[in-house]
């Protein structure tokens, strides 16, 4: 039976998280405020893992992570799989010092053989999708038996190109987040939570 906490976790995913709470006095400098807090975030990832190990249950499930930005949430959604699985890792750069998107840069390729696999590909944050559009593209080539998309958050509305992810931890407006593995020029990515960048914090850099 859903329990109350339940539905607040699916009225999550469904609604934007749009209510700030206030930064740990250490970051206050820094952040506007923190948009999902540390127990939100693993509430909702071990749903995530429940859902995921339904659908691939009983396949041969290979892990593809998008560096950096995947390393807390990779980390915290993959210990509560219990389904054998590989994993590996792709490197891609799109945002190399600050909030501006720019030309995607490779920085590793994919080392396991995916093809006739099941694919879970696991990311941070589905922004305006050119990111995963393009790992999506060269993964297809690949010949998996299927691929599934896994993102932490999504900004719905700043989507450019036509790409949705089957699992998706928070639904978000347009803000600059950082925190859970998320940075702003490679800073940020140890918080424990997901906050809001102050906005004169970036654009004055
Ligand atoms: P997309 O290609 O525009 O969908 O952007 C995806 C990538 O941009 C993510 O993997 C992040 O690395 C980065 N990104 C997008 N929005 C944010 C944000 O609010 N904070 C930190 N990084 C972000
Ligand atoms: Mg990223």
């Amino acid at each position: 039976m859903a329990t109350q906490r339940d539905r607040m976790d699916e009225m999550i995913q469904g609604k934007q998280v749009s209510h700030c709470s206030r930064p740990p006095a250490r970051w206050r400098h820094e952040l506007k405020g923190v948009l999902i807090r540390q127990m939100q975030i693993a509430r909702r990832v071990r749903k995530l893992a429940d859902e995921i190990e339904r659908d691939f249950a009983g396949r041969d499930l290979v892990v593809v992570s998008l560096l950096n930005g995947t390393v807390m949430f990779l980390a915290d959604l993959i210990r509560h799989l219990s389904l054998p699985m590989r994993l590996d890792f792709i490197g891609v750069s799109s945002y190399r010092d600050g909030t501006q998107s720019r030309e995607l840069l490779l920085t590793k390729e994919l080392r396991l053989e995916v093809r006739g696999r099941d694919v879970l590909v696991v990311d941070d944050i589905l922004d305006t999708g050119k990111t995963l559009k393009c790992v999506l593209d060269k993964m297809r080539e690949l010949k998996p038996r299927r691929i599934k998309v896994c993102v932490l958050l999504e900004k719905k509305d700043r989507r450019v190109e036509k790409v949705r992810a089957d699992y998706v931890g928070f639904s978000i407006p347009d803000l600059f987040v950082v925190g859970y593995g998320l940075d702003f020029a490679e800073r940020y990515r140890n918080l424990p939570f997901v906050g809001v960048l102050h906005p004169h914090y970036y654009q004055s850099s």
